[in-house]
């Protein structure tokens, strides 16, 4: 099989990496990729960008690409794989319609509510009037979420009624996230453990990957500014086997069943962001239409079955047929990012202490460093170029063993501005 990846961060660097494993793949191709995915050996960058849909159809069509997967939502809510698909191209993510569950947080709220699947409460708002004033009732903290995507920067926790109304005002009235923020929710605050539940989806059945969790904010012990995520481990020790029935019969399976009685079957990752409270009840937080990031470099790295062919049963609807299976110990991801992320930072910074082709190719079986924001110098140098930077992952017998071999290799690596958490894992290390 040939391949094609799109887009340019740790997700997909650690999707291409572990996809160019399998014994059935010849190329893999990723569009446009980082300077990690531009060092590995078997993958092969092309400078074609998602929003230029026609061009990557016509590049796998040159190329005889027999499966393209999507890593980022944006072109997944856009539509790319109906384009694909209308071009007779095999695509893994789900179509336009079944992408709503993360492109309008409106579509997948009342989802959620018409199938009884446990979420928080809610209230939807278009005029900034009715807004302010269901504010004047409610108890703080309080969540404001706008309706489509934001790029991570769409859902404002407000601890006050100061801050609640200048939110839903930038939303509704200074329209600061354009048509995304239309439309508002406004939503009950819950207390508890997040957990990422991901799932390949073929339309009917459902397998889930190993658990995973996330640290969002920017500071150590979860303070600060929401990220797109600053570290993860897998498994996730909260979801114990009772809790992962309980998500599949509660929460994942009557999803893909109500998506497919309403004529959107969902095919692809599946990633439900689950909340944990002292109910032990999980409640879904969100949908999103694809693998999470950080969460997939660890999963990839304790992924043992063959990727490329578990993609294409998805996309074939043959997952029944199908198991995965996983290291057993505990993978864990330290994000390095530019100082400054998620807010304003400097890019093209030059990178060292990064290992060698020929040390990764035989390390890469314990550790790996995978890239998000890089690029490729023309004199061969490696540069910054985004807000996270690397992910460094690393297998450990136990949380705490793994969070020593990753930040064993993250002070290994320099450039002048290197921000990172020193606490990843923290809630279970000891
Ligand atoms: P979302 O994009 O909806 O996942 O929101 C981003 C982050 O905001 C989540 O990962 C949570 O940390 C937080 N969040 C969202 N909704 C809620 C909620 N109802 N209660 C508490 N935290 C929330
Ligand atoms: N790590 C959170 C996300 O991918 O949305």
């Amino acid at each position: 099989m040939n391949i094609l990846i799109v887009g340019n961060g740790g997700r997909e660097h650690a999707l291409a990496w572990k996809i160019s494993q399998s014994p059935n793949v010849q190329q893999v191709f990723i569009a446009p990729g980082n300077a990690g995915t531009e060092l590995e050996p078997e993958i092969t960058n092309v400078p074609i960008t998602y929003n230029t849909i026609n061009r990557l159809i016509d590049f796998a069509k040159q190329q005889a690409i027999d499966l393209t997967i999507i890593g980022p939502e944006a072109p997944l809510v856009q539509g790319i794989v109906d384009e694909f698909n209308a071009a007779d191209l095999k695509c893994l993510g789900p179509n336009q319609a079944a992408a709503q569950l993360e492109g309008s947080k409106i579509f997948a709220k009342q989802f959620l509510t018409r199938y009884g699947i446990p979420t928080a409460s809610y209230k939807v708002f278009t005029e900034i009037t009715d807004a302010l004033a269901y504010l004047d009732t409610v108890q703080f903290p309080i969540v404001i979420k706008a309706d489509g995507l934001a790029a991570g920067k769409g859902v404002i926790i407000a601890p006050d009624i100061t801050t609640a109304k200048s939110a839903v005002t930038a939303m509704l009235v200074e329209q600061r996230f354009g048509t995304a923020g239309k439309q508002i929710i406004i939503e009950e605050f819950l207390v508890g453990q997040e957990v990422s539940f991901i799932a390949l989806v073929d339309g009917t059945h459902v397998l889930p990957l190993a658990s995973s969790q996330d640290h969002k904010p920017i500071s150590e012990g979860d303070t600060g500014l929401n990220t797109g995520g600053m570290g993860a481990y897998s498994p996730a020790p909260i979801l114990t086997p009772k809790l992962h029935t309980q998500v599949m019969e509660d929460i994942m399976l009557p999803t893909v069943q109500g998506m497919a009685a309403e004529g959107r079957p969902y095919k692809g990752f599946l990633y439900a962001g689950l909340i944990i409270g002292a109910d032990k009840i999980p409640k879904v937080l969100e949908f999103n239409c694809r693998c999470g990031d950080p969460e997939t470099q660890p999963l990839m790295l304790r992924l043992r079955s063959d990727l490329a062919n578990l993609c294409l049963c998805t996309v074939e609807g043959r997952l029944n047929h199908q198991t995965i299976s996983w290291d057993p110990k505990i993978a864990l991801g330290v994000v390095l990012a530019s100082n400054g992320y998620p807010k304003h930072y400097d890019t093209g910074h030059i990178i060292t202490g990064l290992p060698s082709e020929h040390e990764s190719q035989q390390s890469s079986l314990e550790h790996k460093i995978f890239h998000a924001g890089t690029k490729l110098r023309e004199d061969g140098k490696v540069i910054t170029s985004g807000g996270r930077v690397l992910c460094v992952t690393a297998l450990g017998e136990t949380i705490t063993a793994a969070q020593q071999n990753a930040y064993a290799l993250v002070d290994t690596i320099q450039w002048s501005d290197k921000y990172y958490r020193r606490d990843i894992g923290y809630k279970y290390s000891t």
